[in-house]
C-alpha cells in the first residue's frame, strides 16, 4: 500500500514545497546583499530617558541591536575591551556615543557621537557624526574622548586619559536625574 501511494505524495510535496518557498524569497531578495552584518540605524527614536538605560558607575548603557549582555560585559571589564556594534552610551540626555560595525570609521572606532535636544515629548538629533559633533561647551567629543588609553575603546571616566569636564561630579548627577523625557522602557 505504501509503495503504491508513497511516491506521488512525496514529489507532491517536494514540488510544493519548493515552489512556495521560491515564491516567499522572491520579495526579499535584495541586489545589495553583503554578507556583512547589517550596521545599527539611528534615527531620535533610538534614544530613549536614561532611566531606562543600565547604570553603569557614573554612566548608563544599552544595545540598539539587543545584545545589551556583550555591552555590559566590556563596560564592566577592569581591562576595557571593543564595545559590540549597537552599544549606546550616554553620561548625560543631551549627549551620547553609539558603536557601528567594524570599519564603519576607523578614526573613532567606529563612535558616532551625538548631541541632542531632550524635552517631556522626547528626543531630538541636533548634531551627529564623527570629527565634527561638539558638546555645549564647544569641545569636540571625538578629539577628547580619543586621549582615552586604547584598552577603553574612547570611554573617559575619569581616570583613562581624557581632559576632565568643566563640571564636576554632583553637577552631572543632577543633570542625569532631570532628564526630562517619560521614563517609559524601550
Ligand atoms: C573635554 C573632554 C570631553 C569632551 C569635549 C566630551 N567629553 Fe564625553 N566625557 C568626558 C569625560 C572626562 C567623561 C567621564 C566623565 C565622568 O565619568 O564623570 C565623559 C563621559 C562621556 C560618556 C560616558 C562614557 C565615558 O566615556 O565615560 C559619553 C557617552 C560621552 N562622554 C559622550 C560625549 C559626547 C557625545 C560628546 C560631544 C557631544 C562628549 N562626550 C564630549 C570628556 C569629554
Amino acid at each position: 500500500m505504501v509503495a503504491v501511494w508513497g511516491p506521488p505524495v512525496l514529489v507532491g510535496l517536494v514540488a510544493f514545497g519548493c515552489s512556495s518557498a521560491a515564491q516567499r524569497a522572491q520579495p526579499a531578495v535584495s541586489t545589495t546583499a553583503t554578507t556583512q552584518a547589517p550596521d545599527v540605524q539611528v534615527t531620535a527614536a533610538s534614544f530613549r530617558s536614561l532611566k531606562t538605560m543600565t547604570p553603569v558607575r557614573g554612566f548608563f548603557v544599552a544595545n540598539l541591536l539587543g545584545n545589551t549582555a556583550a555591552t555590559l560585559a566590556v563596560a564592566n571589564s577592569k581591562n576595557g575591551g571593543v564595545y559590540p556594534p549597537g552599544t549606546l552610551l550616554q553620561l548625560v540626555p543631551q549627549e551620547a556615543m553609539v558603536k557601528h560595525r567594524p570599519g564603519w570609521n576607523r578614526a573613532t572606532k567606529d563612535w558616532e557621537f551625538f548631541f541632542l535636544d531632550v524635552s517631556a515629548t522626547g528626543t531630538k538629533i541636533v548634531t551627529r557624526g564623527v570629527q565634527q559633533v561638539v558638546n555645549r561647551f564647544g569641545g569636540n567629543c571625538a578629539s577628547c574622548h580619543s586621549a582615552a588609553q586604547a584598552k577603553f575603546d574612547f570611554v573617559c571616566e575619569h581616570d583613562h586619559g581624557c581632559a576632565p569636564l568643566p563640571i564636576g561630579d554632583n553637577i552631572i548627577r543632577a543633570i542625569q536625574l532631570a532628564d526630562p523625557r517619560p521614563a517609559t522602557g524601550r
